[in-house]
C-alpha cells in the first residue's frame, strides 16, 4: 500500500500564522504538524510516501523531510498549484499509487491511541479485500467535518460534508483507505458548491458500491482538531502532558522507523545525537539504549 500526506490549503483559518509558513510546519509542541500524520502511515507500515503542498511550501517540506531515507522509507514531491479539494490527491498522485492501494491521511490530522497499530492494520485489511475503510469519530460538533449518517439498525447509509443539520455526531477523521478503484473515482467526482472535490464524494460513490466500511472508534482513540489557534495549543498541551507524564513520546517518526525495523540501532543513534541539544534528541538517545 502507498501512502499521500495531503499537506498543501492555505491555511487562512490560522492567519497571521501561515501567512508565510505553511500551517503543517507550525509546531505541536515540540515536532512539526506533519510529524503526527507521517507518523501514521509509519505505523501502518507504509514505506513509499507521496507529500502534496503548495508551490511556495513543497520545497520546505523537502528540506525537513529529504528523500526519507533517514527514517528508511522514501518519500517524494508533489506540487497542487490551488487547493481544489482532497480528492485531487488521487489524481495528483495517480502516477505514483500506479495500480497500488493506497492511504491518504491529511497533514494537519493528529491520532494517538492504544491499538492503533491494529486499527491501521484491520484498516488496510478492509480496503484491499473491500474497497474502502474509513472511521467515525464521536465529536461535539460534527458540522465541521464529513458526517456519517445511520439508520435504525446502525448500517451507514451516507456521509455529508459539513451538513447544517447533522444526522449524527459521527465525523469522518481525515485518514482513509482505498483501493486503486479511487483513482478512476478521484477522476469523476463533481466539484460541490463551495467548488471543491470532496473526499466525502469519493465515500459517498464506495458506499453506493456497497464498498464502503465505516469503523467507529471509542474513547480509548484520540483525534485531535487543529483547524484554529485553540485547536492547536490543545493538541500542543495534549502532546505535552502525555509525553510528561509516560515519558513516551506522541508520534515521534523516528522511533516509529526504528521500532518498526526500518532503521537500525545505529542509524536511529545518529539521528539522537544530531538533535541532542534537545528533549527529543534525548529521548531518541535513551530509547537507543532499550536494546
Ligand atoms: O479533518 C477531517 C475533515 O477534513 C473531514 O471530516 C472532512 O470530510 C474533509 O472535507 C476535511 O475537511 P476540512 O474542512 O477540515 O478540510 P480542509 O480544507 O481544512 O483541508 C484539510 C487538509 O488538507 C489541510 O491540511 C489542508 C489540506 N488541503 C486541503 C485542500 C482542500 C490540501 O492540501 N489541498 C486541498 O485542496
Amino acid at each position: 500500500m502507498k501512502g499521500i500526506v495531503l499537506a498543501g490549503g492555505k491555511g487562512t483559518r490560522l492567519y497571521p500564522n501561515t501567512i508565510s509558513v505553511s500551517k503543517q510546519l507550525l509546531p505541536v509542541y515540540d515536532k512539526p504538524l506533519i510529524y503526527y500524520p507521517l507518523s501514521v502511515l509509519l505505523l501502518a507500515n507504509i514505506r513509499d510516501i507521496l507529500v502534496i503542498s503548495t508551490p511556495q511550501d513543497i520545497g520546505n517540506y523537502k528540506n525537513l523531510l529529504g528523500d526519507g531515507s533517514r527514517l528508511g522509507v522514501s518519500i517524494t514531491y508533489t506540487v497542487q498549484d490551488k487547493p481544489r479539494g482532497l480528492a485531487d490527491a488521487f489524481i495528483l498522485g495517480a502516477d505514483f499509487i500506479g495500480s497500488d492501494s493506497v492511504c491518504l491521511v491529511l497533514g494537519d490530522n493528529v491520532f494517538y491511541g492504544q491499538y492503533f497499530s491494529s486499527i491501521l492494520q484491520k484498516a488496510q485489511q478492509q480496503a484491499e479485500t473491500h474497497g474502502a475503510a474509513v472511521f467515525g469519530y464521536p465529536v461535539k460538533h460534527p458540522e465541521a467535518f464529513g458526517v456519517v449518517e445511520f439508520d435504525d439498525s446502525g448500517k451507514v447509509i451516507s456521509i455529508e460534508e459539513k451538513p447544517q443539520n447533522p444526522k449524527s455526531n459521527y465525523a469522518v477523521p481525515g485518514l482513509y483507505f482505498y483501493n486503486n478503484d479511487v483513482v478512476e473515482i478521484a477522476k469523476n467526482v463533481k466539484p460541490s458548491p463551495r467548488g471543491e472535490i470532496e473526499i466525502t464524494s469519493i465515500n459517498n460513490e464506495y458506499l453506493r458500491r456497497g464498498r464502503l466500511q465505516v469503523t467507529l472508534m471509542g474513547r480509548g482513540m484520540v483525534w485531535l482538531d487543529t483547524g484554529s489557534p485553540r485547536g492547536m495549543h490543545k493538541a500542543s498541551a495534549f502532546v505535552q502532558t502525555v509525553q510528561d507524564m509516560q515519558g513516551f513520546y506522541v508520534s515521534c517518526i523516528e522511533e516509529i522507523a526504528w521500532r518498526r525495523g526500518f532503521i537500525t540501532t545505529q542509524q536511529l543513534r545518529k539521528l539522537g545525537e544530531e538533535l541532542s541539544m534537545t528533549e527529543y534528541g534525548q529521548y531518541l538517545l535513551s530509547i537507543c539504549k532499550e536494546n
